[in-house]
Order: structure tokens, then C-alpha cells, then sequence
């Protein structure tokens, strides 16, 4: 299992080019099972989520072609399985995003339950609910969702919660059924925004994405488009907070900071400065960041996806910080390892308070999830020492290329390759 080894207290300065967004990315791969025709998509990230979902799609019949580096053609015309094993949804949750698209186009689907993860239950009662609105008959058979219908037919479906996978399978069952959806209490992420867009290019209509009220009218058939993908807002944010703990200059290149609100502000307040323009963000940081509480919520609210690199650079900050998770009831896992490294957190609930100290003192750290990883990797390059980041396994389902983009801003930092 790969290990990352690094010596803290560098300065990072330079450029970085910052990746297409895997969360937009893996429901976009997925809308290929839309149509026939090929799907072209750019800025397509290289994660092991990504590769896991080329897996799925390949096993149902999808073909694939990557021309180039970024660049992924698929073509659904030769769909033979309606089917998502358990082998590969345990791997990854988002894989209940071929439910939608399967059950739309061929009238069928049987996908494998997620099972819990380290985070929370995170159950898909929600997507269920939506699709059985418009008209799914649907069992839980053997842990599989197993859903028919003939045609879905457009309904208005209000979700308990706000949702981000549950709206993307719900849109992109809507857009081949029968009449008129409105989607309630939609999320508003910016990758249901980037769906949207290239279901819309695929003849789909859509009109709302981007508010709390999406409105489908269904449409025969779909056809064939290209799109680029929008990129990564939470590796923006990641290294932003890096810059923020460990002191620096750094210019992030193809970024997309009109998705950052949230993250950008907090980071002012800290102390970083923030520049931006139309595809770029600088952030440059030359002391001791400030104390910055924050509460995650929906966007365009602070992201629970950037609470833990949040709460890395508050462990270094002056002063106490409260951060509250409201999305996932066991998103703390980061708050153990952290303070092996010396962070001073204490936990009740829901609620983190940080007492910021002088330095932390590497150690050997062990990643429990994506984002939980990058909080170790940025505490680690704000060490004093030495700091082994075990089973990054995690970070590279999110991560692209993470180690040799932070060496480009004068980090060390290498990857330990062995044999598992
Ligand atoms: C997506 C993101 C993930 C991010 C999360 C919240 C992808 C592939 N993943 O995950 O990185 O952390 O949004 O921004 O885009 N819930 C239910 N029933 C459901 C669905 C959700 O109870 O049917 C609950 C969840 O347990 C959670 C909350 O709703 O507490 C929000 O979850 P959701 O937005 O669905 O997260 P994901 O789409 O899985």
C-alpha cells in the first residue's frame, strides 16, 4: 500500500494546474448511458474513482476511448447488462448513479445497495423515493435495488433533504420520461450545474439547475455532445488551505473561483490573500493564520467536502476555531490522527473547537477517508519533522497526481511505493 513520507516547514510558491471535478465527472460518465451516440468529454480527471466508473459503464456494455490524456469517448449503443455488482458499488458509493440512466433508457436497472461508509449511513432512501414518483416499480431484492417501469412519467418530487446524487439520478431519469418533473429542494452544487449543461447539450430540457427548483420536460430521445468538465473547487480549496498553514504564494491555473464563495471568504478572514480572475486564484499567506469557525451546509454554504483541510490549517491558527458538521454525522475521523501530530481539538457531537497551537509535530498518520487524507497531507506540510501518511488509497480516488503537483510548489514530499 502506497505511503506518502513528508518533511514539513517549506514554503510553497509557485503554479499549480488544477484538475477537472470528480464530482461532476463521475455523474457525467454516467449520463453516457443516456443515448447511442458517443459522449466525448474533456478535463476528465485520472482518479480511481473515474477508473472505477469506466469499470461499471464497460461492464454493461459501454464502450470507451481515451484519445488522449483527459479525454474519454464513450458509446452506449450496446448496452448488455442493466446491472451494477456489489464488487464495484462497495468501492464506491457514487456507483448508484447508473440507477437513473439505466432505469430511463431501458426500463430496468438492478444496482447493489451501498453498503455504510466511514462517514455516515449515507442511505439512498431519497433517490429511491424520486423514481418511484415517476412511476418505478421497485424492490429491494438480494441487496439490489431492483427497479422496472416501462416509461417513467414526469411527477414533482419534493426530497426530505437536499441531495446531490439523489437530484443528478433524479434529473437524468427525468430526461427521457414521459411529461413534466419538478425537482424540490434540488442541491445546487456547481457539478449538478455541469450535468445539466451537458445533458442540455444532449438535447435534454432543463431549465433552473443551480437553484432549489429544477424543472424537466422530458424528450424522446438523446444524441450525442461533447463537454468539458468544470474543475475541481474542493483540490482548489485543498491547496488553498495548504498555502494557508504552511505560508507561501501560490497561483492556481484552470480553476473556476465562482464556485468557491464560501471557501475563499473564510480564507480571507483568516489572513490569506485572495486574488482571483476569470479561471485563476492566487493565495499567498506570509504568517500565522487567524482562527476561522465555520458550519458546513448546502452550497452555496461552506462544503462539508472542505471541513477537514479547513479544520488542518486551524490546528496551526491563532486563536480557537468552532466548526460544526451538519451533512454527515461522522466526518471527525481526521480530529484522532491530527492531534497524534499534536492538534489540541475536542469533540461534542457535531461541534469542533480548535485551539490553534505553534507547530505541529510530524508523525506517523493513517488516512481514514478522501478528504480526511488531504487534512494529514496539509498538516503535514505545516509540521515540524517528519510525517508518513499511510493507505493514501483514499486520497487517490480524489486526487490527481496530489504529491507531484505540491512538489511543484516546493513541498517535500514523495510517494513510497510497496508491494501490498
Ligand atoms: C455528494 C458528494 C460528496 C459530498 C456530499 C455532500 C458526489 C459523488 N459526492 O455525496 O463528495 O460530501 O455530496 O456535499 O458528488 N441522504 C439521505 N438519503 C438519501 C440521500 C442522502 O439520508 O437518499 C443524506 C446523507 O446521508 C447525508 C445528506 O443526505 O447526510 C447529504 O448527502 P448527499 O448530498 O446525498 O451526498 P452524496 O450525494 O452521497
Amino acid at each position: 500500500m502506497d505511503k506518502l513520507s513528508i518533511t514539513g516547514g517549506r514554503r510553497l510558491h509557485g503554479e499549480i494546474t488544477v484538475s477537472g471535478a470528480k464530482n461532476a465527472a463521475l455523474p457525467i460518465l454516467c449520463a453516457s448511458l443516456l443515448c447511442s451516440d458517443d459522449i466525448t468529454l474533456h478535463n476528465v480527471p485520472a482518479l480511481k474513482d473515474i477508473g472505477t466508473t469506466l469499470k461499471l459503464l464497460q461492464q454493461m456494455g459501454v464502450r470507451s476511448q481515451q484519445p488522449e490524456a483527459g479525454t474519454v469517448t464513450l458509446n452506449a449503443s450496446q448496452v448488455d447488462s442493466l446491472e451494477a455488482p456489489y464488487e464495484l458499488v462497495k468501492t464506491m458509493r457514487a456507483s448508484i448513479l447508473v440507477l437513473g440512466p439505466l432505469l430511463t433508457r431501458f426500463g430496468e436497472a438492478r444496482v447493489s445497495l451501498p453498503g455504510g461508509c466511514a462517514i455516515g449511513q449515507r442511505p439512498v432512501d431519497q433517490h429511491i423515493k424520486g423514481l418511484a414518483a415517476l412511476g418505478a416499480e421497485i424492490r429491494i431484492e438480494h441487496g439490489f435495488v431492483v427497479a422496472r417501469a416501462k416509461r417513467l412519467k414526469g411527477a414533482s418530487i419534493r426530497t426530505d433533504m437536499v441531495t446531490v446524487t439523489g437530484t443528478e439520478n433524479l434529473m437524468m431519469a427525468a430526461v427521457l420520461a414521459e411529461g413534466r418533473t419538478v425537482l424540490e429542494n434540488a442541491a445546487r452544487e456547481p457539478e449538478i450545474t455541469d450535468l445539466a449543461e451537458l445533458l442540455i447539450k444532449m438535447g435534454a430540457r432543463i431549465e433552473g439547475h443551480g437553484t432549489d427548483r429544477i424543472a424537466i420536460d422530458g424528450v424522446e430521445r438523446l444524441h450525442g455532445a461533447s463537454h468539458h468538465i468544470v474543475a475541481d473547487r474542493i483540490e482548489a480549496g485543498t491547496f488553498l488551505c495548504a498555502v494557508g498553514a504552511a505560508g507561501g504564494d501560490i497561483m492556481l491555473r484552470r480553476a473556476a473561483p465562482d464556485t468557491l464563495g464560501a471557501v475563499l471568504d473564510k480564507l480571507s478572514e483568516s489572513g490569506v490573500t485572495i486574488e482571483t480572475g476569470p479561471d485563476w486564484i492566487r493565495g499567498a499567506m506570509n504568517r500565522r493564520p487567524a482562527a476561522v469557525g465555520f458550519r458546513t451546509y448546502e452550497y452555496p454554504a461552506f462544503p462539508t467536502d472542505m471541513q477537514a483541510q479547513l479544520m488542518a490549517m486551524n490546528t496551526v491558527a491563532r486563536g480557537t476555531a468552532v466548526i460544526v458538521e451538519n451533512i454527515f454525522e461522522n466526518r471527525f475521523m481526521h480530529v484522532q490522527e491530527l492531534r497524534r501530530m499534536g492538534a489540541q481539538i475536542d469533540i461534542d457531537g457535531p461541534t469542533a473547537v480548535v485551539t490553534g497551537i505553534e507547530a505541529l509535530s510530524g508523525a506517523t498518520v493513517m488516512a481514514t477517508d478522501l478528504r480526511a487524507s488531504a487534512s494529514l497531507v496539509i498538516a503535514g506540510l505545516a509540521a515540524e519533522g517528519a510525517t508518513t501518511v499511510e493507505r493514501i488509497y483514499h486520497l487517490d480516488r480524489g486526487y490527481e497526481r496530489m504529491e507531484e503537483k505540491l512538489r511543484q510548489v516546493g513541498a517535500d514530499i514523495v510517494r513510497i511505493t510497496e508491494a501490498s
